[in-house]
């Protein structure tokens, strides 16, 4: 059940203004006063559904969101909260950390970090309710399939594209022949993008196929050169090398426009124009809950949001869509970048756009276990898009985290655990064949498959698909990417 449906519930006490849709989605932007009223009212919302005797399970998602607030609260103001103690009014955030989104002590997931104490991975269930997201539900992957005609990506089968917003929206106008366009990105930190990054961009290629609509992804050089210690220069040549990337994973050249910040803002007055109105109906206050940003950060990160979030309305694209605000965007991305968009969509009605749709997936691991996202940052906890076979080999032999036992004759005994196991997890990404990635999961669960065998699958899987990555990625031509990369009309219908 989604935590912003309020309709069955009773009214909120008097004197407490109900929020919004579009103000729930930006909770972390509150001050502590209205986090305060905020956090009495849900209080009063829980007593109401059990006095009530609402549904079990109507009560459960209130309580958590009750306890959300409470972690909140405690997060913004370094205080417990008491009903009846409202907040000083010079109460300052005591967390001087980005502000993590963190559903509860294990799970940290925002634009720059990925942790949870947990084997199997951050919590996904509890992000939804703790985000206000929507589950990607059976119902839901059964209605792509009806509306495209096309036998679901491993992606949704599996649950990895697994939490959404409107995506239900977005089928019911696409039913009515009013189509939509995707929008995605990269943050082009070094020349060498990961098979993580992989996931997003595949994902958006087999969205592109099967509805058969435009694509605009934006390379924020920008970004990188104000949160990390690189020239403008640099970030730039890495925008151009992470295109190249992102080209040989097959995208349409005739309905893709990929830019780079660098260049696009400069040269496109519509785009700029979107973002200043974004700058002007947000707050330092809500960038600060939303993102964290501290007093010392620059002036430039704090500005930045707005940049992510234009490319999310369509009249910032003249040259694809006209002078048109109206075309609705799908916006596909791992969870860590829904910070950005519960920002955009809040903005949107205030600005006269719609809100954008997403798609959020969850993350590919980190060699050394779930705990963590892959991350170019940490070299060991990735394989990259440009290691050789044997690089690959090596990495996941000696950092592949295991679910195997410690003797080859307990394993046989006990059997591995495949939810803890990196080796089988990359292969629920990478293996498409369901039957056969059953059968390891059951082998290897009952002992027959032992760790060795699992990794010796895992190598042969994905050393020829880099191999063909890179294959592909030597045919795009400097030509190629000044295709992409010019600002131009594409081709498709609305
Ligand atoms: P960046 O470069 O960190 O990541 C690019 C895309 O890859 C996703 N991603 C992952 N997905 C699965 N597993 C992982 N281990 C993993 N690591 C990264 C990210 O969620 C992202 O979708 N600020 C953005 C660039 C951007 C953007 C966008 C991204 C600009 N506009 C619109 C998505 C949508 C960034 O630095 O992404």
């Amino acid at each position: 059940m989604k935590v912003r449906n309020r309709a069955a519930s009773p009214e909120l006490p008097a004197g407490v203004k109900k929020m919004t849709d579009s103000q729930e989605e930006v909770e972390g932007a509150m001050t502590p006063l209205q986090l305060y009223e905020r956090l009495n009212a849900q209080g009063e919302q829980v007593r109401c559904l059990k006095t009530a005797k609402a549904e079990k399970a109507e009560i459960d998602v209130a309580v958590q969101l009750l306890l959300k607030l409470k972690t909140d609260y405690k997060h913004l103001t370094g205080q417990d909260y008491k009903a009846g103690c409202p907040p000083p009014e010079n109460v300052v955030n005591q967390d001087n950390g980005a502000a993590t989104d963190g559903i509860d002590e294990e799970d940290n997931v925002d634009p720059w970090n990925v942790s949870t104490s947990n084997a199997k991975g951050v919590d996904y269930d509890k992000l939804i309710v703790r985000f206000g997201s929507s589950k990607i539900e059976t119902e839901l992957v059964d209605r792509i399939e009806k509306v495209t005609g096309q036998k679901p990506h491993r992606f949704l089968r599996r649950g990895i594209f697994f939490s959404h917003r409107d995506m239900h929206q977005v089928l019911d106008a696409y039913e009515k022949n009013k189509s939509f366009y995707l929008y995605t990105g990269r943050g082009p930190s070094s020349e060498a993008m990961h098979v993580g990054h992989l996931i997003p961009f595949i994902f958006t290629k087999w969205l592109q196929d099967v509805f058969d609509i435009p694509l605009v992804i934006q390379l924020t050089d920008d970004e990188k050169y104000l949160w990390k210690d690189l020239a403008i220069e640099e970030c730039h040549r890495f925008a151009v090398e992470n295109a190249k990337d992102i080209i040989a994973c097959g995208f349409d050249v005739n309905k893709t426009f990929i830019f780079s910040d660098f260049d696009y803002m400069g040269s496109s007055p519509e785009f700029y124009r979107n973002v200043v109105k974004i700058q002007k109906h947000v707050t330092y206050n809500q960038v600060k809950g939303i993102f964290g940003f501290k007093d010392s950060d620059c002036i430039g990160k704090i500005s930045f949001p707005a940049i992510q979030a234009a490319p999310s309305f369509s009249n910032s694209f003249p040259q694809i869509f006209g002078g048109r605000k109206d075309v609705q965007c799908l916006i596909p991305c791992a969870i860590d970048q829904d910070p950005y968009f519960r920002m955009t969509r809040d903005v949107a009605p205030r600005i006269g756009y719609p809100k954008p749709a997403l798609l959020h997936s969850s993350f590919f691991p980190a060699l050394q276990g779930a705990q963590t996202k892959m991350s170019a940052s940490d070299a060991n906890s990735s394989i990259f898009l440009t290691d050789t076979p044997k690089q690959i080999k090596n990495k996941i032999n000696k950092h592949a985290f295991s679910g195997g036992k410690d003797t080859i004759e307990e394993h046989r005994k006990f059997g591995g655990n495949p939810d803890v196991d990196v080796s089988f997890m990359y292969l629920t990404f990478f293996l498409d064949d369901d039957e056969q990635l059953e059968k390891i999961k059951q082998d290897y669960s009952s002992g027959a498959l032992l760790t060795g065998e699992l990794k010796k699958i895992l190598i042969e899987t994905l050393q020829p698909m880099i191999a063909q990555h890179q294959e592909r990625r030597k045919q795009v031509t400097e030509e190629t990417v000044k295709q992409f990369m010019t600002p131009r009309p594409l081709n498709f219908k609305l």
